[in-house]
């Protein structure tokens, strides 16, 4: 069941000397989730922040944390991120062997779980796990870095996921992340995304910019 289109915006690409204004202008500006990028500088080539930074954002919004672990190993932080407020986890397929525990272990935490899958990462490896996933990130670039380009060929893949999703019947959230613009958003929607990652995308022309913003990926550009 595909829902209204919900907008994500990623704060990596906000000014970081000013999170807690950026997060509240963000959230006052009409988004849905706050997309939070967790990188380690292992899984990803880069660094970014972790559950300190997060838990002190916590203060500034209500918004649903979604929070992103571009990290490896995942387990031992789960915790850490639960206490920070997060309110949705998503960990990579690829971050490591045991992908159900980690699930098992996110959902133990009181958080809702979400399943990425780098653009090398088949659909199908969604499947033995979909009966128990809250959520599947579908990365539309190789993670590490904002302001990529979108790799059209994972539209076929975002399809795919759609047709996986509808069929088990179940309330999951289908996100994309990496490149949404004004003409990359409707396609990701046409395809079936109902959540879209917009980092770039979101804070492109200052803080009077965001709603607006916000509001035309929402309809698809
Ligand atoms: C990439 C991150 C994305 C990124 C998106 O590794 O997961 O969330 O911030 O940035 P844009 O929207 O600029 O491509
Ligand atoms: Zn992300």
């Amino acid at each position: 069941m595909k829902k209204p289109v919900r907008i994500a915006p990623s704060i990596l690409a906000s000014d970081f000397s000013r999170l807690n204004e950026e997060v509240r202008a963000t959230a006052d500006a009409g988004a849905d989730y706050i997309h939070l990028d967790v990188m380690d500088g292992h899984f990803v080539p880069n660094i970014s922040f972790g559950a300190s930074v997060i838990k002190s954002l916590r203060t500034c919004t209500d918004k649903i944390f979604d929070v992103h672990l571009m990290i490896a190993p995942v387990d031992p932080f789960i915790e850490a991120f639960a206490d920070a407020g997060a309110q949705i986890i998503t960990f990579h397929a690829e971050a490591g062997a045991h992908t159900h525990r980690t699930m098992q272990a996110i959902k133990a935490a009181g958080c809702k779980v979400g399943l990425a899958l780098n653009p090398a990462t088949p659909a199908e490896t969604v499947l033995p796990l979909i009966g128990e996933l809250d959520l599947i990130l579908a990365m539309t670039v190789n993670p590490g870095f904002g302001g990529q380009s979108f790799i059209t060929s994972q539209l076929d893949k975002i399809a795919a996921l759609r047709a996986m999703i509808d069929e088990t019947g179940r309330d999951i959230d289908l996100e994309v992340d990496g490149g949404i613009n004004f003409e990359t958003a409707g396609k990701a929607i046409d395809a079936g995304a109902d959540v879209l990652v917009a980092g770039t995308a979101t804070f492109t022309g200052g803080r009077e910019r965001y709603a607006a913003n916000i509001e035309r990926l929402r309809n698809g550009g």
